[in-house]
């Protein structure tokens, strides 16, 4: 991200920059601190439209807005709270006299490998991450996570050779690195976690087939003549088609409804 020269100003505009968010009536302005510069902001943003609001421009640091992508990781301290905060700006509400700054990126080493040929041993996670093995299990990386996963209880389940427990107790992850932000360790706990979901989804979960299926009917150029037949549509075409569509039904019972047109089922 970059800052403009947007002066810091004491009222409150109704209209944000940014996400053009419409403020509240009455929204008061708050002081919260950016990279150790104080600047008053609507009390309703979240840290991410507060920094926009305050003339920052995301360049880095920002993807889905919407808490998915992982883009925006952010450490915060209160004043006069000894405590670290960790959160995500797009989803976080600012708070008068919060110290920030944005982490948008943090250096974490991930393994190379081929999902094809590694195998869906626990062996194999511990070649490629030898240092889940310095985890001293002090939970700060549990902390950390703004997404509330159990980061300690993953890497220990990945220690104990267990990849379904730590696939499936790291599906929240978004690959912030906060995590890595914090151990001691040294390790980067989510590219581990991420390989252990892969090594899980192609070794250890049966395989399913009704995607196979579908994926060869496509590369088969099963829906080749409809995807041209819309591609050659008009815009006024392609809404009477999208209005007309077939549409289940709300509370059907699972698996009873079909569409008349079955040809690309
Ligand atoms: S911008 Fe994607 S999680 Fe915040």
């Amino acid at each position: 991200m970059c800052e403009t020269n947007q002066k810091t100003t004491k009222t409150t505009p109704r209209v944000a920059t940014g996400d053009r968010a419409i403020l509240p009536e009455g929204a008061k302005a708050i002081p919260v601190y950016i990279m150790g510069k104080m600047y008053e902001v609507p009390e309703t943003l979240t840290i991410m439209k507060a920094m926009e609001f305050a003339g920052f421009k995301f360049l880095r640091g920002a993807g889905c807005r919407g808490g998915i992508c992982g883009a925006c990781p952010t450490v915060y301290r209160m004043a006069g709270d000894y405590k670290l905060h960790f959160g995500l700006a797009c989803q976080t509400v600012v708070a008068a006299d919060m110290y920030l700054a944005q982490i948008p990126f943090y250096p974490a080493n991930r393994a190379g490998f081929n999902i094809e040929v590694i195998g869906g041993l626990p062996e194999a996670i511990h070649a490629l991450y030898p240092e889940l093995f310095r985890c001293v299990a002090c939970n700060q990386c549990t902390k950390a996570c703004p997404m509330d996963v159990d980061v300690l209880g993953y890497i220990s389940a990945l220690k104990q050779g267990n990849i379904e427990r730590a696939a499936r107790l790291s599906f929240d992850c978004i690959q912030c690195g906060l995590c890595a932000s914090r151990c001691m360790g040294e390790i980067p706990q989510y590219h581990a976690a991420q390989l252990a979901r892969r090594v899980f989804g192609k070794y250890i979960l049966p395989q399913a087939e009704h995607l196979k299926a579908r994926v060869a009917a496509i590369e088969g150029g099963k829906y080749e003549t409809m995807l041209n037949d819309l591609s050659a549509m008009s815009k006024e075409e392609l809404e009477k088609r999208y209005v007309e569509r077939e549409r289940e039904p709300d509370f059907t019972e699972r698996g009873s409804w079909q569409p008349k047109e079955t040809r690309y089922l």
